[in-house]
């Protein structure tokens, strides 16, 4: 069998391109991951936004508005998902699960600090941390607001209200690890990297960016190997994890949609076609959703992985 240490530094198999060895991938324990977070450690506040303030100066007025409705998606979620994870904490199973989400907590407050920083010192939005938030969620569409501030909150509360609900437990890994982080977030900062690497701007950002990225891939290898023990105990699960799915992919779409356009739309923002980030994110999905055992489609995929 592959090894995922051996494939990835982050532990998610949607960076595995040869689809063939999905199906006998051993993924990464919480223990495991628990482990990796110590060997990567990392501070938002020794980053250095000199240049990054030169380079916002000299961008185009219709550059920073499309920068910024990215942008503000990430700290206004960021928040949210800091914010809306104390009833997973509670639901822990085992201490290395208990120790792993302690620190993802402890990441996504990270993460909103490093956006912080950047609205603050680069692009220049005044007053306190709440301040800045409140400004940026203007940035924001109804989608975002629908899945951030309905679903994600409305799935903590239901945990939050009984942590051996594993109903619950299972709704909120699907909601926040699958769609959140590994359908939303991972391909926004992948788009974004990719855009401010090619034009070589602001490198402090993205000192952060890639950090936050490598968290992140550790986090949805967390949620990829729970909701795969979740699917392989019980056929009920895994029929709920795919009803949560096909409840809330059209929703995370119209996150992804940039301000202007509808749904299904084709549009290019930064020089990126619609269809590459839709494409990203799908295709990242689906090789978990293959790992896990399920499909988009309903019925538990044929050759599924066998439990260990
Ligand atoms: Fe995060
Ligand atoms: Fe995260």
């Amino acid at each position: 069998m592959a090894n995922l240490l051996e494939l990835t530094s982050q532990g998610d198999v949607a960076t595995i391109s040869d689809e063939s060895k999905l199906s006998s991938v051993v993924l990464m324990t919480p223990q495991q991951l628990y482990e990796l977070w110590e060997r990567q450690p990392w501070s938002t506040h020794t980053i250095d936004f000199t240049q990054d303030r030169e380079d916002w100066a000299n961008l185009s007025e219709e550059d920073k508005d499309h920068i910024t409705w990215f942008l503000s998606s990430f700290f206004i979620g960021e928040e949210r998902v800091a914010t809306q994870f104390n009833g997973l904490v509670g639901a822990y199973e085992s201490q290395s699960e208990e120790a792993f989400l302690t620190t993802q907590q402890v990441d996504e407050a990270r993460h909103a600090q490093h956006f912080n920083n950047f609205y603050n010192k680069v692009v220049g939005y005044d007053g306190t941390f709440e301040q800045r938030l409140d400004r940026a969620r203007a940035d924001l569409n109804e989608s975002f607001k629908i899945l951030f501030d309905d679903v994600l909150v409305d799935a903590n509360r239901r945990l939050l209200a009984d942590p051996a609900d594993m109903d619950a437990k299972v709704d909120f890994v699907t909601t926040y690890h699958m769609v959140i982080e590994g359908t939303l977030a991972l391909t926004g900062q992948d788009t974004l990297t990719r855009v401010f690497e090619d034009r070589g701007i602001l490198p402090g950002f993205l000192e952060g960016f890639r950090r936050i990225s490598q968290d992140e891939h550790r986090h949805v290898a967390y949620g990829t190997w729970f909701l795969q023990q979740k699917a392989r105990e019980s056929p009920e699960l895994a029929r709920r994890i795919t009803a949560t799915l096909q409840e809330l992919i059209p929703i995370a779409a119209g996150v992804l949609t940039p301000r202007g356009f509808d749904i299904g739309d084709e549009y290019e923002i930064l020089g990126v076609r619609s269809d590459e980030v839709h494409g990203f994110a799908f295709q990242a999905l689906t090789r978990r959703l293959k790992v896990i055992g399920v499909s988009l489609a309903g019925a538990p995929e044929d050759g599924a992985p066998v439990a260990a």
